[in-house]
């Protein structure tokens, strides 16, 4: 484009705001222990979603929102699969109370890991229950003839403690070579050997062709690591990433803030203290913003920064130009000062 082009070039506008979803209700078919510390369950439902996205549910409304992913490719049965964490809030409840007939309400689906519609070769490092979204990716290159080779390291503490293996032995075996699966046990006598350490990963990598997208997901210390060793290993590769623990309450502390809130030609401020996400302490000051996921996924509570500044972190899915054109999420931003914000177009 030469410079006149380039001058008047008009900026892309921000895509419009989604709109709040409604919560859905599932009723529970089926329940399947998958390991001492994992089940997984089918619903009464059908939904349309891509391979790697997941759902928020509440098992009852006195429970908080979580995010399960889709632990099956698109166009099969509906069905996730959870591991308890001790002493959550959520998962412990569904994997030793929930039952066939058991009402969920969900909302979704949400999400961005989700494979480029083509690429030469893939590398998938899973953690623990991170497994979840890689079975409905793979089930989803099954479903398309495997048109590409696919490396899995599928990092697990113990044998015992492995989910969806079955799922996965049937997968290898339909690949026709195209699937290379690596179970890496922490407690392996023969075999790869983890926990995930950098020497660990830097073996498991040498002697494999490079990939051009790698993908990962599991426990945030382990993405972290993975995420380093990738990026030094493989430069230039497309980074899929899906961290399955967030802080759901944040540690707000320090100064307070104002932040003014103007919609329809009325203002509400209200305090932020930092650390705080703007969302929440705009419902403890009894203002009602639109929200969605209430994570970064959706886009749902996207605003408009008028003034001073809303710092959201990169994984969430505000793309560069939008932070550029001066929005922000609420619901993961928070503030370092006073600042005025209006609801997005
Ligand atoms: C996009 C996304 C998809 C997810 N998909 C799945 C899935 O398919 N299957 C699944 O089992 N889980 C999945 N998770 C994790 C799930 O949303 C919950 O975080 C998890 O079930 C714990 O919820 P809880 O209410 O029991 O624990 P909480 O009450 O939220 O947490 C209790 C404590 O454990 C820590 N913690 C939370 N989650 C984890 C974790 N995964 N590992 C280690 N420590 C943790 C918390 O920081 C806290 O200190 C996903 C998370 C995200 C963000
Ligand atoms: S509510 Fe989904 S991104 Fe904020």
């Amino acid at each position: 484009m030469g410079f006149l082009g380039s001058l008047f070039k008009k900026k892309t506008p921000a895509p419009a705001r989604p709109a709040p979803p409604a919560a859905l209700s599932w009723r529970t078919t089926a329940v399947t222990r998958e390991t001492p510390s994992s089940i997984s369950f089918e619903v009464d439902a059908t939904m349309d979603f891509k391979a790697g996205q997941f759902v928020l549910l509440r098992p009852t409304a006195a429970l908080p929102w979580r995010a399960y992913s889709f632990s099956r490719g698109p166009g099969l049965p509906l069905r996730l699969t959870v591991k308890a964490v001790p002493n959550g809030a959520v998962s412990p409840y569904l994997t030793t109370k929930l039952a066939v007939g058991d009402v969920l309400e969900v909302k979704g689906p949400y999400g961005q890991f989700v494979l480029p519609a083509t690429f030469q070769r893939a590398l998938f490092i899973a953690g623990g229950s991170g497994i979840t979204p890689f079975v409905s990716m793979l089930q989803a290159q099954e479903k398309l003839g495997w048109p590409t080779p696919i490396t899995l390291l599928d990092f697990n503490r113990t044998a015992t403690e492995q989910i969806l293996k079955a799922d996965l032995d049937a997968l290898l075996a339909s690949s026709g070579g195209k699937l290379e699966l690596v179970h890496v046990l922490d407690d392996a006598t023969s075999g790869p050997k983890g926990p995930p350490t950098k020497d660990n990963f830097l073996a498991l990598f040498a002697g494999r062709e490079n990939p051009d997208v790698v993908a990962m997901c599991g426990p945030e210390p382990m993405m972290d690591l993975a995420r380093a060793v990738v990026l030094e290993r493989y430069p230039g590769v497309t980074l899929l990433e899906e961290k399955f623990s967030v802080a759901h309450d944040g540690d707000p502390a320090g100064a307070s803030h104002q932040v003014e809130f103007v919609q329809d030609g009325k203002s509400k401020t209200f305090p932020v203290k930092e650390g705080e996400h703007v969302l929440a302490a705009a419902r403890k000051a009894g203002l009602n913003m639109s929200a969605g996921c209430e994570m970064g996924a959706c886009g749902v509570c996207r605003v408009k920064v008028v003034s001073g500044s809303v710092q959201v972190p990169d994984d969430a899915c505000l793309s560069d130009g939008e932070k550029a054109d001066g929005y922000a999420l609420v619901c993961v931003g928070t503030v370092k000062g006073d600042c005025k914000i209006e609801p997005a177009p």
